[in-house]
């Protein structure tokens, strides 16, 4: 008995999957160009990987919100080089379409160029990352890692790698002067090579204004509907994620009751000998059956 749901529907996206093109850094331009929206997500281990890569999202960040979301931090400064590389080579197996992106996390590019180039080559070496994701306005970086042909997504707005710097995690950008830095930091990134701009937790309209002048995507988080392309934490988005919940992290299932409910099952089952059923036994063959059953009733004559 099975409580698993039908895997036919899962078997068809990934034979649908096969004929989608695979995504790259220079189709998320071409999505741009066309006026498609490009969708993002983050993953952080195979299986959840393959399924949002089954889903047929667009781009997979290997985001450093795994330091809250997975490992449990308060925030997304402790998660290191080693950790990162980690989840991102789990990602990578999974994925046969999605553009994976890895997230550099703090400490990893906020030394000189040399030392960020180093570590990003690490990500592309070791963990098969197709492209890395830096935040703040590092136009310098950003310029040395294109130079070195890895793919650069840039992140600009509230980055959660600066949290003792802002104070807390607060929107950014919300004078017209904020706006105006906002806009320069975006175009900065873009010409120094970047392929594409995370804009998180700024006003709409200033996204817009950014998406409209830039000319490369712009993928939004707490920015809006007009960037070119939205992303998500998935722990937020499938309701598993326990710190407080943005207004714009829109939570489109509850995981965490159907994984409650379905472990407290199992746990009743078990308690209940419920499980496992006699169709989830092995079974001795029939003649070895007999066999054993004889030896069994010998000794039991013999005890007698
Ligand atoms: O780490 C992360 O998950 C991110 C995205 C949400 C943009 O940086």
């Amino acid at each position: 008995m099975s409580l698993i749901p039908t895997t036919g529907a899962m078997r068809a996206a990934s034979e649908s999957l096969h004929k989608m093109p695979k995504v790259t850094l220079p189709s998320l331009l071409e999505m741009k160009r066309a006026g498609s929206r490009i969708s993002a997500l983050t993953a952080y281990d195979y299986a959840s990987a393959r399924i949002v890569d089954e889903a047929g999202i667009d781009l997979i960040l290997v985001g450093d919100s795994l330091a809250m979301v997975v490992l449990g931090h308060e925030n997304t400064l402790a998660v290191t080089v080693d950790e990162m590389l980690h989840h991102t080579r789990a990602v990578r197996r999974a994925v046969r379409r999605a553009l994976v992106v890895a997230d550099m996390p703090f400490g990893s590019y906020h030394g000189t160029v040399a030392e960020g180039l180093a570590n990003a080559v690490r990500f592309v070496k070791e963990a098969g990352a197709e492209a890395v994701k830096i935040e703040g306005p590092r136009v310098e970086l950003t310029r040395a890692l294109v130079d070195a042909e890895i793919p650069v997504i840039a992140h600009i707005g509230l980055t959660p790698q600066s949290i003792n710097k802002m104070g807390g995690f607060r929107v950014q950008g919300k004078s017209a002067s904020a706006a105006d830095e906002l806009r320069r930091q975006a175009m900065q990134l873009a010409e120094a090579g970047a392929g594409a701009v995370v804009l998180e937790g700024i006003p709409r309209e200033v996204a817009a204004r950014i998406t409209a002048e830039l000319p490369v995507p712009t993928i939004g988080i707490g920015a809006g509907p007009e960037c070119d392309g939205q992303i998500l934490v998935l722990h937020d988005l499938l309701g598993m994620s326990f710190q407080p919940r943005a207004k714009f992290a829109r939570r489109y299932a509850d995981m965490t009751t159907l994984m409650h409910d379905a472990v407290s099952h199992y746990r009743e089952d078990v308690l209940g000998k419920a499980f496992p059923s006699d169709e989830e036994s092995y079974h001795l063959p029939a003649a070895e059956l007999e066999r054993l059953n004889k030896k069994d009733a010998k000794l039991e004559r013999r005890r007698a």
